[in-house]
């Protein structure tokens, strides 16, 4: 939807300076070409973020191969929040990401509190922003600079990427498609090509979310039942005030 928003957008410019041209008007062909550049390029950016050309945005269809997340007899293993504080409090160096979950369960306030908390014990914190994690672009970067997220823990795709092989804990919050690993390895995944955050590269992860469902695009998710996983299951805001209640309470 945002990428037909910035579209029909950029129509609009172009429209507008088409009648400037018409009625012989610069300011409106200068405007309308501003605008219907700027449109046309937000379009390309987000489809490029997606890994997909527009018309497979505007036309395509999700979730037609969604695989079933046993076949290979691989069962998700879940924690409960006294057992992740353990792996929280043996982190040295903690990754944050957020997707769509966080915003539905309003747990920007809650991440930062519990982000602060592992700082002070000493743990390098950092949070992987994906350019379409959410649902519009900026989605992640609005709702942790709402929660005073300070800018330079903010890392993007090629820096996390980078440096997760060697972090020990990755915290998933409610995001499912930007840290599928089949948009890395699977060729018959509506994913495959689109650029993703490595968690399942970090030691270990834990996933925040209700429960194994799909997310946008409608495919399961390796991650979900990878051996360095683990689950823990619930709205992300309550999982994270349990945590901090753990942390608080050691
Ligand atoms: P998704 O793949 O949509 O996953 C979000 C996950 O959040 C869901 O699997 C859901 O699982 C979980 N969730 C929902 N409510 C929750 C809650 N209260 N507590 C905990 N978890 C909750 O999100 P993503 O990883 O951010 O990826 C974004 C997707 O949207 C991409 O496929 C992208 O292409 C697409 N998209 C992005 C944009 C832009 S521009 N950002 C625009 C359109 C589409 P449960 O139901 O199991 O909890």
């Amino acid at each position: 939807m945002p990428v037909v928003i910035a579209l029909l957008n950029a129509f609009s410019g172009l429209a507008a300076a088409l009648v400037g041209f018409v009625l012989g008007h610069q300011v409106l062909v200068v405007s309308g070409c501003l605008v219907g550049a700027s449109g046309l390029i937000l379009t390309w950016i987000m489809c490029r973020a997606m890994n997909r050309s527009l018309l497979r945005v505007l036309f395509g269809q999700l979730g037609a191969a969604a695989a079933t997340l046993t076949d290979d007899g691989r069962r998700a293993q879940p924690i409960s929040p006294e057992a992740a504080f353990y792996l929280l409090e043996a982190a040295q160096s903690v990754v944050f990401v957020p997707g769509y979950g966080m915003a539905v369960a309003q747990a920007q306030h809650v991440v930062q509190e519990l982000a602060n908390l592992l700082a002070e014990r000493g743990a390098e914190v950092a949070y992987a922003v994906h350019p379409v994690a959410g649902r519009m672009p900026g989605h992640m970067n609005v709702l942790l600079a709402e929660a005073n997220v300070p800018y330079e823990q903010l890392l993007e795709l090629e820096e996390i990427n980078a440096w997760l092989p060697r972090v020990d804990l990755c915290l998933v919050i409610g995001a499912s498609d930007i840290v599928n690993p089949d948009a890395r390895s699977n060729a018959h995944s509506p994913l495959y090509g689109m650029p993703m955050i490595d968690a399942d590269k970090a030691r270990t992860v834990i996933v925040l979310k209700r429960s194994l469902g799909q997310g946008f695009a409608g495919v399961d998710n390796p991650l979900f039942v990878a051996e360095n996983t683990r689950m823990l299951l619930g709205d992300a805001r309550q999982s994270l005030q349990a945590l901090i209640r753990e942390l608080k309470a050691a």
